[in-house]
């Protein structure tokens, strides 16, 4: 993969949670008679994560305690990710990790996207499984796990006709500083290739007053950044009488009190305006970062992907934001090989990286997915092909990258420290544009601090510098 932006909704690894963090607007009631444990695991893309966070907290509210190994806990759930096969496979692969667990008296859940599009089918391919819930039915997570708890066998939530969001008293989350908080929910767009309309149900989008409320919550409690998220976060489309429109909604988000970042993922080029520009130009704190998926510079095979806009299209909102007042990063996601796309086409893909110049991209070799439209589609390309385009195309971003940070060494950064390395006094973190810098500090306890660092040398995929006093 291209790139050190770890914005796209794409991280396959495995994550167990940490226990920490817990963001409650009630205090959590213990109602779990005898000690139960869980054990979270999550695939997939920050959606995923933070609704985890949320099931985290539905979870400690019912008197659980978190653990970090399954083999210590009563109930292991995998919230799950079906984005392309290879992520879908490794969840079975996992469940059959744990198939002695439940004579061992261990419940096993399957949340997320796998469990959504495979429903019953689960309990057929892993009849250890208890409970299968895809995104959709969150909402009804306390009963599902109610029934669990009074010795059901086989619980299911599989709705997607619901126009309500997942909303919980209590979220237990993994960052300290920056908070995730999801303001619309589901897909109504239909890409040929993409599974998520049928994972994540139709979009929902939440009222305006309670994202609010929620992040004067979160500055309160310290955190400082936060990341407003959904599938296709700029077709926001405030349910209450406020009709907020998204750039007025990031506008209000900037202006809590404590809040000195804001970013937002992940846009559709469609539905990205002039308005949003604007929003970024005039209030420094929406971060200077715009992560805008391409997925191919042919106009044809955007057709054919049934993205709704073509290369020409796209390149006038990559225009509108190149001539904003202050730089704004660009990010992508770009799909090799999807049926039919000729070598000329996959030309137009390259040229459109020299004319965008990314700051970063996310590539991937299409993946054939159940129910999508392209899955019966004519001109397969071959796994081969897929590998050798996908090879050319990051060899390519590699390069201009490379060109790209070295133009930066000079400047100076504002850096929220996110970690510290292994070495002494050697710290990283994110700038506004969401670059990965590395820099030296002699200063202790900076992690949540920002800090100016002077760029002092650049690679392809980060910057690293010195803290400047
Ligand atoms: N809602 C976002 C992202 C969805 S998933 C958007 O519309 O941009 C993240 C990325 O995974 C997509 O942008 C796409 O590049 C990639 N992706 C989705 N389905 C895929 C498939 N079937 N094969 C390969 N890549 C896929
Ligand atoms: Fe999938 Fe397209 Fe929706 Fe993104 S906009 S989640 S790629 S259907
Ligand atoms: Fe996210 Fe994967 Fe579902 S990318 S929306 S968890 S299919």
């Amino acid at each position: 993969m291209a790139g050190t932006f770890d914005i796209s909704l794409d991280s396959l690894a495995g994550r167990s949670v940490a226990l920490q963090n817990v963001t409650s607007s009630d205090s959590p009631t213990a109602s779990h008679p005898d000690g139960a444990t869980f054990f979270l695991e999550t695939f997939g893309c920050q959606m995923n994560d933070h609704d985890s966070e949320k099931v985290a907290g539905v979870l400690l509210s019912r008197g659980y305690r978190q653990v970090e190994s399954p083999d210590a806990a009563s109930l292991v759930l995998y919230n799950t990710c079906s984005i392309r096969e290879k992520a879908a496979q490794k969840v079975f692969s996992r469940l059959g990790e744990y198939r002695t667990k439940q004579a061992a008296g261990q419940v096993i859940g399957v949340l997320g996207c796998v469990a959504q599009q495979e429903g019953e089918e689960i309990f057929e391919r892993a009849p250890w499984v208890s409970l299968v819930c895809g995104s959709a039915s969150y909402r009804k997570l306390p009963e599902l796990l109610a029934r669990i708890e009074t010795g059901n066998q086989r619980v299911t939530g599989l709705d997607t006709d619901t126009d309500e969001t997942f909303e919980t008293p209590v979220t237990r989350r993994d960052n300290p500083w920056r908070a995730y908080l999801t303001i619309i929910e589901g897909c109504d767009k239909a890409c040929a290739y993409c599974v998520v309309p049928f994972t994540r149900g139709p979009e929902r989008s939440r009222a305006s007053d309670a994202v609010l409320k929620e992040v004067r919550e979160l500055a309160q409690l310290g955190y400082s950044e936060v990341q407003l998220l959904g599938q296709t976060v700029n077709s926001y489309s405030d349910p209450s009488a406020r009709r907020m429109r998204f750039s007025e909604l990031l506008l209000a988000v900037a202006d809590v009190p404590g809040i000195r970042r804001v970013r937002f993922t992940t846009s559709h080029p469609r539905d990205f305006g002039a308005d949003i520009v604007a929003a970024i130009e005039s209030q420094p704190k929406l971060c200077n970062h715009v992560h805008l998926p391409v997925q191919s510079g042919s106009t044809k095979v955007l057709r054919e992907m049934a993205r709704t806009y073509t290369r020409a299209e796209y390149l006038e909102k990559v225009a509108m934001l190149r001539e904003a007042k202050r730089p704004i990063a660009i990010t992508t996601d770009i799909i090799v090989g999807f049926p039919g796309e000729t070598e000329a086409d996959f030309a137009e893909t390259l040229s459109l990286l020299d004319e965008v110049r990314y700051d970063s991209l996310f590539s991937f070799k299409y993946s054939p997915r159940p129910n999508t439209p392209s899955l019966k589609m004519p001109d397969a390309i071959s796994e081969e092909e897929k590998s050798r385009r996908l090879a050319v195309l990051q060899e390519k971003q590699r390069e201009i990258q490379t060109a790209r940070n070295a133009e930066l060494v000079g400047e100076t950064f504002e850096i929220l420290v996110s970690g510290k390395s292994r070495r002494e006094n050697q710290w990283f973190g994110y700038s506004t544009s969401h670059r990965v810098l590395n820099f030296t500090s002699q200063v202790n306890a900076l992690l949540g601090t920002y800090v100016q660092v002077h760029v002092t040398g650049a690679g392809p995929n980060n910057l690293v510098g010195e803290q400047v006093i």
